[in-house]
């Protein structure tokens, strides 16, 4: 049964500030499992007339008095999300007893039990499944917070800011209280109660405090965490000499779960993390695991700045912590592991996922104007493209300015929770300039196309941005356009630095030679998609010479994104792709990348990685995804071909010696050498099945263990069978492996089709409570197994619908967001689209939450 109501949006434009303040909140915490009661103290204080209007969802409650007096049930209003007060005098003490049934909550939203422990996620709206609150970001208090529990099941009791008391209670129960003297807003609340081990150190801040930093984790897991505490020490002391920004509290607190929504939360003093994005080691962590954890550690511990101490007024305004945030964690990772290919990862997933949402029904501004539900703006819109947004400004500015903005910022909001409006006046305030034209950036919805148009002398840009779903017409946005004149044997002018504010300008090339390339939009310096009159040779030009690295792998890969359109046009039409001049030269500007010694080889395999699927349908009208999934396996094969001579020798050179190390450049090296065993197995060299295996059999570390599985699944026949239960006997223990073993399997073309899909999800190790377990196999299936999901009998559309209203009846964010996958069916083939649109019908006729509703809906159109 569903307790959420009919869908009304929520408007940007119907703000209004709340009509109490709370000057102090107490909660105490009597946990059990079945039923856990809570009691709310506020102390508040009047600022405009009106009842008191508290959110409250799936919660029981049980009193309310105010200055001690009970309420009779005729004193105040209660509905299924709502707890109205009417007459709250102007200063009063308000107390409110709730109830609620963690272990039954399968939404992981609010008070929740995951693996035998207590734990919470409250961002956006979950605070209001634990008690009756104003459930809002521009409510801040300072919270006190007693927890009391069973002393031998839930041995730690956690929760924000300082730990001021603690003790035994009768019944074999102990307490703890914590203070949080920093005001926050309910959504930056956790609670953590259980059994765990731990894995303690400490920072000393750049003003000589000592802070005590712990984690969380698994009981034996605690070597795991090593890798996630180094990267924190490491966040805190780049906060420090980046931003000036130092940590507050006493001590600080990572907690690891493994049932979770998204991937981490930045909770004051408390954040909680998906295990996914905490437990790494060389055996059981791939380098891109470790990746990830460095950047999510960062990420949420630069929350303290961007997000706690500054938070947002209201949800419109998501991006000022996302958005610079995410901006904050990119620029951490670059210092940490090369500018130029953290660029290029960068700008790569911005395109994948970013620029097909801001193309397809979903599209919506960095600060949308409305909504049904806050969790369905979590999206790469607001988070990546929010980082664009920071990172244009930066460029605009210079890194001095815009530094100076950042401090004003941070010095004069401090405390408040904020608009993106503030956050720009702060930059005009510092520097003395007018930004007003920049907030266009954050209104208007679509990815702005940029033409380049030169003659012998002069280059014009001009800038146009088509219609929106909601938007039709928009205006020019300031756009900093780095470029560069380059010739055949090298650059012939400096780099350049262009701001394009009005629809269209023209200016002088420094030189008018005759035959040079622009490289145009360097380091990808607007979010842009670029119409560019560049050809195949002016392409290889810059592949091979331009001195901007990131523009340097961008000509490879339009080149490849050419040549994979013309391919699946091609198999679309039945004919056979063939080998041309264009595919020759692209190879050959391929190999001489790899076989430079000054590139280095993490940029080497970026090099080496093609375009995906979703970025070939980006670029054509009605595709039939499957040829182009054919398209890339096509293209795959005849560059392994063209390598023969190079790929084993490559491979051989890049073993590994030595003890594992997950920086950088040993990373780099794995990567290159897996990159080319996966061409040896796409252009079946007769070395690549056994070298797989050897190297399956052989591998002491992740990277290498899953690449050779992977090569393996793609070369099929029975090898396969045999690694994937050796890998499962293997790894039983290990969940977060298990996710990668279910993901393997839902990435492949499998032998029994669909059914051996729903098979994997009757096996014992398969739980569809699990989140991780779910996108390990459903999500991978919709979004990376292009043969198999878009099957024309429409049994791989089937399957995950089912999948989606399952998910939906437990929990409606992840099933929303699994969802989203039909959101590329505008770009497919009339059939496909058919039988996409009949999906979304259903799954809109089967009663699916709000959440759900609201992405299918959109999808939908
Ligand atoms: N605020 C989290 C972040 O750091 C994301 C998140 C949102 C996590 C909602 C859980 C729930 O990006
Ligand atoms: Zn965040």
């Amino acid at each position: 049964m569903r307790t959420d109501t009919a869908p009304r949006p929520t408007l940007l434009s119907d703000y209004t500030p709340y009509n109490f303040s709370l000057d102090s909140v107490t909660l105490d915490f009597d946990l059990r499992v079945e039923a856990t009661q809570v009691t709310t103290t506020l102390s508040v204080s009047r600022k405009a007339g009106g009842p008191m209007r508290l959110n409250g969802e799936g919660i029981t409650l049980k009193s309310v008095s105010i200055d001690g007096q009970i309420l009779a049930r005729k004193d105040y209003q209660l509905t299924q999300t709502e707890l109205v007060l009417d007459n709250v005098p102007d200063n009063c003490v308000i107390e409110i007893i709730t109830q609620c049934n963690p272990s039954q909550n399968a939404t992981l939203m609010g008070l929740y039990v995951s693996g035998g422990r207590f734990c919470t996620q409250c961002e956006a709206e979950g605070f209001r499944r634990i008690t009756y609150y104003p459930d809002r970001p521009d409510v801040l208090s300072v919270f006190t917070v007693k927890i009391t529990a069973d002393k031998s099941k839930f041995p730690y009791l956690l929760a924000n800011g300082n730990m001021t008391d603690n003790g035994e209670a009768p019944g074999g129960r102990h307490f703890a209280v914590w203070e949080d003297p920093f005001p926050k807003p309910c959504y930056l609340f956790a609670l953590v109660a259980g059994d765990f081990d731990i894995l303690e150190d400490s920072f000393t801040t750049m003003s000589g405090r000592d802070i005590p930093l712990t984690i969380y984790v698994d009981r034996g897991d605690a070597p795991r965490a090593d890798y996630a505490m180094d990267a924190l020490k490491r966040s805190m002391r780049w906060d420090e000499t980046a931003f000036g920004r130092e940590y507050d509290l006493d001590r600080f607190m990572i907690v690891a779960v493994r049932d979770f929504n998204f991937g981490a939360m930045e909770n004051k003093g408390l954040n909680i993390f998906n295990s996914s994005l905490l437990l790494a080691d060389g055996p059981s962590a791939t380098d891109m695991n470790f990746e990830r954890i460095e950047s999510v550690v960062a990420h949420e511990y630069f929350h303290n700045w961007t997000g706690n101490r500054i938070t947002c007024r209201d949800w419109f305004q998501l991006c000022l912590k996302e958005g610079f945030t995410v901006f904050r964690d990119q620029e951490f990772s670059a210092d940490q592991r090369g500018a130029a290919v953290q660029r290029i990862k960068d700008v790569r997933a911005l395109r994948a996922r970013q620029f097909a949402e801001d193309a397809g029904p979903l599209a919506h501004p960095v600060r949308p104007s409305q909504y049904e539900k806050i969790d369905n703006f979590y999206t790469a819109t607001i988070y990546e493209k929010g980082a664009e947004l920071i990172r244009m400004l930066k460029t605009l500015l210079g890194a001095d300015d815009f530094r100076k903005g950042c401090d004003y910022y941070f010095e004069t909001l401090d405390g408040t929770a904020a608009t993106v409006e503030q956050f720009i006046e702060s930059f005009e305030a510092a520097t003395d300039r007018d930004l007003s034209q920049f907030m266009l950036w954050y209104e208007q919805a679509g990815t702005p196309v940029l033409d380049v148009k030169r003659d012998s002398s002069s280059v014009t840009f001009t800038q146009s941005l088509r219609a929106t779903p909601g938007q039709k017409t928009k205006r020019p946005m300031p756009m900093p356009i780095k470029w560069q004149v380059i010739g055949k044997d090298g650059p012939v002018s400096d780099p350049q630095m262009t701001v394009l504010n009005g629809a269209s300008i023209t200016v002088d090339l420094p030189n008018d030679r005759p035959d040079t390339t622009l490289s145009v939009l360097q380091d990808f310096s607007s979010p842009v998609r670029i119409n560019s009159r560049n050809e195949t040779g002016d392409y290889l030009r810059l592949m091979g010479g331009d001195p901007n690295s990131f523009n340097r792998w961008d000509a490879g890969q339009t080149l490849a994104t050419k040549l994979l359109s013309t391919l699946t046009g091609a198999i679309e039409s039945g004919r056979m792709p063939r080998v041309d001049t264009a595919l020759r030269d692209y190879v050959s500007a391929l190999r001489a990348t790899l076989l430079s010694p000054d590139f280095d080889n993490n940029f080497k395999a970026l090099t080496l990685s093609s375009p995906s699927v979703m970025t070939i349908l980006q670029t054509r009208k009605a595709s039939d995804p499957t040829a182009a999934a054919l398209a890339v396996d096509w293209l795959h094969r005849a560059i392994g071909d063209r390598l023969r001579g190079d790929l084993l020798p490559l491979y051989n050179d890049l073993q590994d010696s030595g003890p594992f190390s997950p920086d950088a450049a040993a990373a780099g090296r794995r990567a290159l050498k897996n990159a080319s065993l996966a061409l040896m197995g796409a252009s079946f060299h007769p070395q690549a099945a056994p070298l797989a295996l050897e190297q399956f059999n052989d591998a002491t570390n992740m990277t290498d263990e899953l690449s050779a599985l992977v090569t393996l699944s793609q070369l099929g026949g029975r090898r396969v069978d045999q690694s994937l239960s050796r890998f499962y006997e293997k790894w039983e223990h290990n969940p977060l492996v298990i996710d990668k073993w279910f993901a393997v399997q839902a990435m492949r073309k499998l032998p029994g089709g669909i059914h051996d899909l729903s098979d994997l999800t009757e096996h014992s190790a398969y739980d569809r409570r699990n989140p991780n377990r779910v996108r390990a196999l459903v999500g991978n299936f919709a979004m990376s197994n292009p043969h198999m999901f878009h099957n024309i009998d429409g049994t791989g559309y089937d399957f995950f619908t089912a999948q989606i209203l399952d998910m939906d009846s437990r929990n409606p964010q992840v099933a929303a967001r699994l969802a989203g996958a039909y959101e590329i069916w505008p770009k497919l083939d009339k059939a496909r689209q058919a039988l996409i649109q009949d999906q979304l019908r259903a799954i809109m006729a089967a009663g699916p939450s709000q959440n759900l509703s609201e992405i299918a809906g959109k999808i939908l159109g």
